[in-house]
């Protein structure tokens, strides 16, 4: 019926209506890129807009969609878009923290939760999730996708695909997924956002493409294209991204929307001419709709009639849009997502506020614990310091939709005081301002720190440097930060460092010279309550890197899955120093590697097995570790398997992740964890581009960090 459905409807659109169903306009002045059209409202009376952005609310949704259906011909609803990104009213933590828990079912729920909220109010569909690789933390929109790893980038791009669509579309708490920015847009030259990309193929499909394609075998209705070029040619307009890899050879079914004015923008690449030339370049290319660059409705017609864009490439077009609105039921009911009691029934509920905590407690990550200085103990006397320990405005990070911040969002200060109640210890001091100290609020700070038995530093970036076009050559924490934690340090009192930032820092000077580093992203609605518990124990850290932390700024690129050079340096003990890939002013290990993060906890591995010392193509291997718990408090450990192809056709990476599993044990407990591979989890674009397995050697290890040291080798046999 659908077909058949959205065919009788086409067989009434003119050549125009079809080309406006390919528009997408935004209701407020927020505005990215060039202004291309303030009065959205005429045009949706005047039938010409398929799509409006960041038009939300059960209230304002219903009467925009009524304004439309009372005057344009055929009636056909409007789909409303917006960036749900991580949470819509109820924030959980930015999703590079998500990627730190290694837990794709809190991901599914942090979807899903958003899902319902955005939905309720009159929200159809999200950006989201943005599945860019990234290895590059000078890119401020690191912060917004899940790291540095294809698989696990890939499992997480699935999980929320799973949690914002769900299993049924027409179901109203469900919302369409978008996977955003096709392709490589995180490979940014040099960290700046918008700038130039250039790769191999192989890199490219293996790397950056592979979480695009786990989100369309996930079921993803819709992509966004980036604003990049790779090879000279605008992801915009890229034929070979949208037509033949997305819609030919994944068969994608869904619909492709430009990234906002991207159409325009290809004039200032020097890839089109006009408005004109870009739009039918880009719909040629095989993108669906224009976002707020108003060059489909003002130009698409003529090229039409001018015979650069052919009716089939149109209808193409519309068809998979007006399917997206028949999916969710739009058809039935244009307003069945604009309900004003679900709305106050839905946003805020008590278990997506206490989920936002559970999750946030899974992302934190202990990065350094000196003679156990965490967890503390409510007996203690704790000075707070720092410019993050009262905020309720950056604990939600960059890009965090309607969330509230103060009043609703709890800071460190408000989760402290009310874990510790009224027995607190505690003084609460911001000290120095990002920026700028104030000599007395300093003195006082320094004064409170002298007199505690332990000082902790709440500091790390403001939301704003982290997320679009915040893109840093420096990121260090700030001087007046890093002169505080001086200061602080004469005090001689152990220091813990609670980071907040979107993107891995250069933290060498904190991680020499402070007791305890723990990492908090930004940590959500709740964030100041899960910092509360997991600083006084309530919650054990189990979260884990998912991007490697550099030493410098001249390190990066830096991830741990590179390859192993013909001069690798083996570290202080390699006899031949100069002529080695190295560098003579640095360690070339980074400060902490991808997949690290302590806990309270110690975790020992043993009785590494493997189930065979070689498969054949087609077959599985078992790999087998016990993980016991020696230390003195229950926790979670995320175990980790990396491989490694000895030999191949083309060189491999030192390591790879293929699996990980998070584990929960009690202390003095052990458990055998079992991951299985099959020969496919071997495949690699070979020396013809073939995705292949070869015959060969290969390293297996497992642990709880990318640095694993548990190891075997098997082979792959014909
Ligand atoms: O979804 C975003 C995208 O990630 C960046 N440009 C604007 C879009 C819509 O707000």
């Amino acid at each position: 019926p659908k077909a058949e459905f959205v065919s009788d409807l086409m067989n009434q659109m003119t050549v125009d209506e079809k080309i406006y169903q390919l528009v997408q306009f935004t209701s407020d002045g927020t505005v990215t890129g060039p202004k291309t059209g303030d009065n959205y409202i005429t045009w949706i009376k005047q039938g010409k807009v398929g799509s409006v952005l960041n038009c939300t609310g059960a209230q304002a949704t219903r009467e925009v969609q009524r304004i439309n259906l009372e005057n344009s011909r055929l009636k056909i609803p409007i789909l409303f878009g917006h960036d749900v990104i991580h949470g819509y009213k109820t924030i959980f933590p930015i999703n590079l923290g998500l990627a730190a828990s290694f837990d794709m079912k809190a991901i599914e729920r942090a979807s899903q939760i958003a899902a319902a909220e955005a939905s309720a109010g009159g929200v159809h569909w999200t950006f989201a999730p943005m599945v860019d690789i990234a290895r590059d933390p000078r890119w401020g929109r690191i912060s917004e996708g899940s790291g540095e790893d294809t698989y696990l980038g890939s499992q997480i791009a699935m999980a929320s695909v799973r949690g914002f669509q769900g299993d049924d579309l027409s179901k109203t708490n469900t919302i369409l997924a978008c996977a955003k920015h096709f392709a490589a847009y995180g490979a940014a030259e040099a960290g700046r956002d918008y700038n130039t990309t250039d790769m191999s193929e192989r890199v490219l499909r293996e790397v950056y493409l592979r979480p695009f394609k786990a989100a369309v075998d996930a079921g993803v209705k819709t992509f966004m294209t980036s604003f990049n070029e790779i090879a000279g040619i605008p992801s915009t307009a890229n034929k070979y991204l949208l037509r033949d890899i997305l819609k030919s050879e994944w068969k994608f079914g869904g619909m492709v929307v430009s990234d906002y004015t991207g159409v325009n923008e290809m004039i200032a690449h020097g890839f089109a001419k006009d408005d004109q030339d870009a739009a039918q370049l880009a719909l040629n290319a095989g993108l669906d709709m224009d976002m707020v660059g108003a060059t489909f409705m003002k130009t698409l017609r003529k090229s039409y009639d001018e015979g650069k864009v052919s009716m089939a490439v149109i209808d193409d077009a519309c068809r998979r849009v007006l399917e997206l609105k028949y999916d969710l039921g739009l058809f039935e009911d244009p307003y069945r997502y604009s309900d004003e009691k679900r709305e106050k029934e839905t946003i805020y509920k008590k278990e997506y506020l206490d989920a936002a905590l559970d999750i946030a407690n899974k992302t934190l990550v202990l990065l350094k614990n000196k003679n156990n200085v965490l967890p503390l103990n409510a007996s203690q006397k704790i000075s707070f310091v720092g410019p993050l320990v009262s905020d309720e405005n950056h604990i939600i990070g960059s890009w965090a939709a309607l969330g509230d911040r103060g009043g609703v969002a709890v800071s460190v200060k408000e989760g402290v005081e009310k874990l510790l109640g009224a027995n607190a210890k505690a003084t609460f001091d911001k000290g120095v301002d990002f920026d700028k100290a104030d000599p007395s609020e300093m003195n006082q700070a320094l004064a409170n720190a002298a007199k505690a038995d332990v000082v902790v530093a709440v500091m790390g970036e403001r939301e704003n440097q982290t997320g679009e076009a915040a893109s840093q050559t420096n990121i260090d924490l700030s001087v007046t930060q890093k002169n505080f934690l001086m200061e602080l340090k004469k005090t001689g009192k152990p220091i813990v460092l609670v980071l907040m930032s979107g993107r891995p820092m250069t933290i060498s000077w904190e991680n020499e010279n402070l007791d305890a580093i723990l990492d908090a992203w930004y940590p959500g609605t709740r964030g100041g309550d899960a910092i509360a518990q997991t600083l006084f124990g309530q919650n054990n850290p189990s979260g884990k890197l998912p991007v490697t932390f550099p030493r410098s700024v001249g390190q990066i690129p830096i991830y741990y899955n590179h390859k192993n050079t013909g001069r690798p340096y083996l570290g202080p003990t390699d006899p031949e120093q100069k002529y080695k890939s190295r560098y003579t002013d640095s360690a070339i290990e980074p400060l902490y590697p991808f997949g690290y993060g302590l806990s309270y906890t110690a975790f020992a591995y043993d009785n590494f097995k493997l189930s065979s010392k070689t498969i054949r193509f087609g077959e599985k291997l078992k790999i087998s570790i016990d993980v016991a718990n020696t230390g003195s408090y229950d926790g979670i450990e995320v175990v980790q398997l990396y491989l490694r192809d000895l030999v191949g056709s083309v060189t491999r990476p030192m390591r790879e992740l293929k699996g990980f599993e998070r584990v929960s044990l009690k202390k003095g407990e052990k458990k055998t964890v079992v991951f299985e591979i099959s020969s496919d989890d071997l495949k690699f674009y070979n020396i013809d581009m073939k995705n292949e397995a070869e015959a060969g050697d290969f390293e297996v290890f497992v642990g709880g960090n990318s640095d694993a040291q548990s190891r075997g080798l098997f082979g792959l046999v014909k």
